[in-house]
């Protein structure tokens, strides 16, 4: 389908419109080889659960508002970039490899949230500055262009 969509110019170079969160996915995912497993969370009422992922099969299809990195993220309204899981009491363990996360909110142009990109990496401390606002970048895109998306394609 997306080949004939027509080019919107203020389309960012990652979008696909018949599937943004896999085509978000899947550009995070390129971004940096210490990316292992890339997935987008979308909230539903008290639950994050899990759309398109990349990297072996998570068994957190469904995280509770509140826990783990993921649920901290929405209930302190706050991106979570854990340089060592070691040290947080709360890290769901999605894999034993996995060393440092990021977990960055997606929000609609309200400031709601609607979901979040989780990044797990077997690096200690993956995520700089660099690698967090580029990710940033593509979730307040992906923020701006929810609506839009989930109105036609039904996210
Ligand atoms: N580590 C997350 C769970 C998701 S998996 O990493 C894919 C957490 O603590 O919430």
């Amino acid at each position: 389908m997306s080949d004939q969509q027509p080019i919107q110019p203020e389309w960012p170079v990652w979008y696909e419109p018949s599937s943004p969160l896999a085509a978000a996915v899947r550009y995070v995912a390129a971004l940096s080889p210490r990316f292992n497993w890339v997935g987008i969370y979308v909230l539903k009422g008290n639950f994050l659960e899990l759309g398109p992922s990349i990297g072996p099969p998570s068994e957190h299809t469904r995280i509770r508002v509140g826990e783990g990195v993921c649920g901290t993220a929405v209930s302190e309204n706050a991106d979570q970039n854990v340089p060592d899981v070691r040290e947080r009491e709360n890290y769901l363990a999605c894999s034993l490899e996995t060393r440092s996360e990021l977990v960055v909110l997606i929000r609609d142009r309200a400031g709601k949230i609607l979901g979040q990109i989780d990044i797990d990496s077997h690096v200690w401390s993956a995520f700089g500055p660099d690698e967090e606002s580029q990710v940033r970048q593509v979730a307040r895109e992906l923020g701006e262009l929810w609506q839009e998306s989930e109105n036609r394609y039904q996210l």
